[in-house]
């Protein structure tokens, strides 16, 4: 898929990823950018700094009918969505201390708001025979998330259910793809690292923060493929597969990363 002349949904839109994504899509040629987030300001100043195509929508992902409202208003609006991007997610910072509402969130968020934008654009697309799911997971879908439990269950779960709908739908004109950066200069791990967290010290100490903008780079060239294990640090792969292959020595590894960030 490339983007010209495409209806592109972005959840998470205000910030990050997010808005470096909404920001390329507009480059490419994208014909509408619906910018969605909690932060209605945040969301204004993303649609505004894109242009005339861009316009924002505040949503909580985690309130099925606000995804229901904002899929029924881009599809009158526009006709159709072409590719819906589930990009909000929250970290907790938090092992098993984590209270049973983190983990509420956390699952909310980083995996049933997932399968409630699923459900609302996937019958505009099946009808059509095409659309396109960019499901924002993370390299700790793949490995794990030291320092944060929450994330890393969650996140682990959120590419399960991509593989499963790339599985189920792909036959039908529905392409699926998982995004799984490992470190990105964003608020979300900028203010791990601020606050010295473990988990934030790890990602740093494991390959390069990228800017989102290399991240959009990356989601262009894996939409144009239709790959769906999108993986901005082309080092996942090679984790993921020693992971597999060893994960005694895989979690030895990385244990002893951790014990040298601890001293
Ligand atoms: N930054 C990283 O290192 C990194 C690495 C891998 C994956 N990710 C993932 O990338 C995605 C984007 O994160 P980011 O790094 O740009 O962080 P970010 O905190 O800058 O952006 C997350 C956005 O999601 C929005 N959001 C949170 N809860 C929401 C809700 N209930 N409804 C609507 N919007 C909500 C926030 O307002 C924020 O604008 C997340 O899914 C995150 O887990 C980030």
């Amino acid at each position: 898929m490339n983007l010209t002349d495409r209806v592109a949904v972005i959840t998470g839109g205000a910030g990050g990823i997010g808005a470096a994504l909404a920001r390329r899509f507009a480059a490419e040629g994208a014909a509408a950018v619906v910018v969605a987030d909690l932060d209605a300001a945040g969301a204004r100043a993303v649609a505004e700094g894109v242009g005339p195509v861009a316009h924002a929508v505040q949503l909580d992902v985690t309130a099925e009918e606000q995804v229901r409202a904002l899929v029924a208003d881009t599809e009158r609006r526009y006709g159709r969505i072409d590719l819906f991007c589930a990009n909000a997610g929250v970290a907790t910072e938090a092992g098993l201390d984590a209270t049973d509402a983190d983990w509420d969130r956390a699952w909310r968020v980083n995996v049933l708001a997932h399968v409630h934008s699923t459900r609302a654009v996937l019958p505009g697309m099946l009808a059509r025979g095409q659309g396109y799911l960019l499901h924002t997971c993370s390299a700790a879908g793949v490995l794990t998330a030291v320092g944060d439990a929450p994330y890393t269950a969650t996140k682990h779960a959120a590419v399960g259910l991509a593989e499963w709908l790339a599985i189920t739908y792909r036959d039908q004109g529905i392409r699926v793809s998982a995004l799984c950066p490992q470190g990105v200069d964003t608020p979300m791990l900028a203010e791990g690292l601020a606050a010295g967290h473990l988990g934030a010290r790890v990602i740093a100490a494991s390959g390069a923060v990228l800017h989102p903008d290399r991240v959009a780079d990356a989601v262009i060239a894996g939409l144009a493929e239709e790959r769906f294990l999108i993986l901005p640090h082309p080092e996942v792969a090679a984790y993921a597969r020693r992971r597999a292959e060893d994960p005694d020595g895989w979690q030895a590894g990385l244990r002893k990363l951790v014990r040298r960030l601890r001293s």
